[in-house]
């Protein structure tokens, strides 16, 4: 199978997902504070991932690129929708459009919707320096994500065997590229030891892209003839991720994408330490089912609803999110204890 049917395969499974299933950030409880003293016009959720300045802590996480005009179609209205709410948006793996030229279009439409809009670049590890400049010099992008996706490529039959050299090519990127580099998982998660090897080539933007969302594992396995369910279950979750990298890395930009449907899950990842977070699978299928208008109330209300649940805690700006007292029960308690993350 070539790799636009793929990705219009891997856009259809996700489609056919479950969005409802609870995620990690359920064991994640605020205090509620009866006094606040606040109102909701004095909350601002302007923010900054590393040099980025964001409008707002959403931004529309990788997805399409290559497979034709229902990507193009696709790129456009969300490049459309983050030029409106002056939103950061990333692309989906740009590998296709870097060995096709005939790709490129599918990326090119998302400059060409939003000439001034932070665009994100999106390559595989397996991406040399030139292969990286090149994507980045498609989009003219803000910064470039390299994204990590073992899991995904050993349930594909035909995916990737070889992954190694991965933190050297990674090394080579960040040591010649001018803009933020972030590495980013694809909704397995990331890990302190894998924050830890990244810091020490120069990494300091992680996406976790933990488990509770878009399920990589189970859409492979919607492709596969014969299943491979092992790894349906795997993975770290968001809440979980966070705090690994958090406490492993103090300093990096973390970004806490995977599961994120509600601005509550907004507000709980922030105050674990994100810095922004990535929204994917939601808006897909909200512009699948109610187009452009659906995704413009989508995000709406995850801006609205995170305001509320700022005005509720008293909070003002989006950086005092973190200081705000939390309880965390459940597999997330029992997951950061065993893991020896206070
Ligand atoms: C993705 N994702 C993704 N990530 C990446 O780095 N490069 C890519 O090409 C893609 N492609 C892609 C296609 C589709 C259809 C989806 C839904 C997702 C992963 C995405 O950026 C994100 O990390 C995960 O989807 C988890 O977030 P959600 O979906 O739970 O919000």
């Amino acid at each position: 199978m070539d790799r636009a049917s793929r990705k219009i395969e891997h856009i259809e499974h996700t489609l056919k997902l479950s969005s409802n299933e609870p995620n990690s950030f359920k064991d994640i409880k605020f205090v509620h504070q009866s006094i606040p003293n606040i109102d909701v016009e004095h909350v601002e959720i302007h923010t900054t991932v590393g040099e980025l300045p964001l409008s707002s802590p959403i931004f529309i996480n990788a997805m399409t690129g290559g497979g034709g005009e229902r990507t193009i179609s696709i790129n456009r209205s969300l490049a459309r929708v983050a030029q409106k709410y002056n939103l950061a948006m990333a692309v989906g793996s740009q590998m296709a459009a870097i060995r096709d030229k005939n790709e490129r279009a599918t990326f090119e439409v998302v400059r060409k919707e939003n000439p001034t809009g932070i665009i994100i670049s999106n390559i595989g590890s397996e991406a040399t320096v030139e292969q990286a400049k090149e994507a980045v010099e498609m989009l003219r992008a803000d910064a470039l994500q390299i994204h990590l996706n073992v899991v995904q490529e050993l349930v594909m039959p035909e995916g990737d065997r070889t992954f190694s050299g991965v933190l050297e090519r990674i090394k080579d990127i960040v040591d010649e590229l001018s803009i933020p580099v972030i590495v980013k998982e694809v909704g397995f998660g990331m890990s302190k030891e894998t924050a830890t090897k990244l810091a020490n080539v120069g990494v300091n933007v992680i996406d976790v892209g933990g488990s509770g969302g878009t399920n990589f594992a189970k859409i492979e396995n919607l492709r596969r003839e014969f299943t491979l369910d092992l790894f349906n279950d795997w993975g770290i979750s968001t809440a979980a991720s966070i705090c690994e990298v958090k406490q492993s890395q103090p300093f990096f930009s973390v970004i806490g994408t995977g599961g994120i449907r509600t601005g509550l899950d907004i507000a709980k990842a922030l105050s674990l330490g994100a810095s922004a977070v990535g929204v994917a699978g939601l808006l897909l299928k909200e512009l699948h089912d109610n187009g452009e208008e659906g995704l413009e109330m989508t995000i709406e209300r995850l801006m609205n609803e995170l305001k509320m649940v700022m005005t509720a805690l008293g909070i003002r700006k989006i950086d005092e999110l973190r200081k705000v007292p939390l309880v965390i029960s459940g597999e997330t308690f029992h997951w950061l204890k065993q893991r020896g993350i206070p």
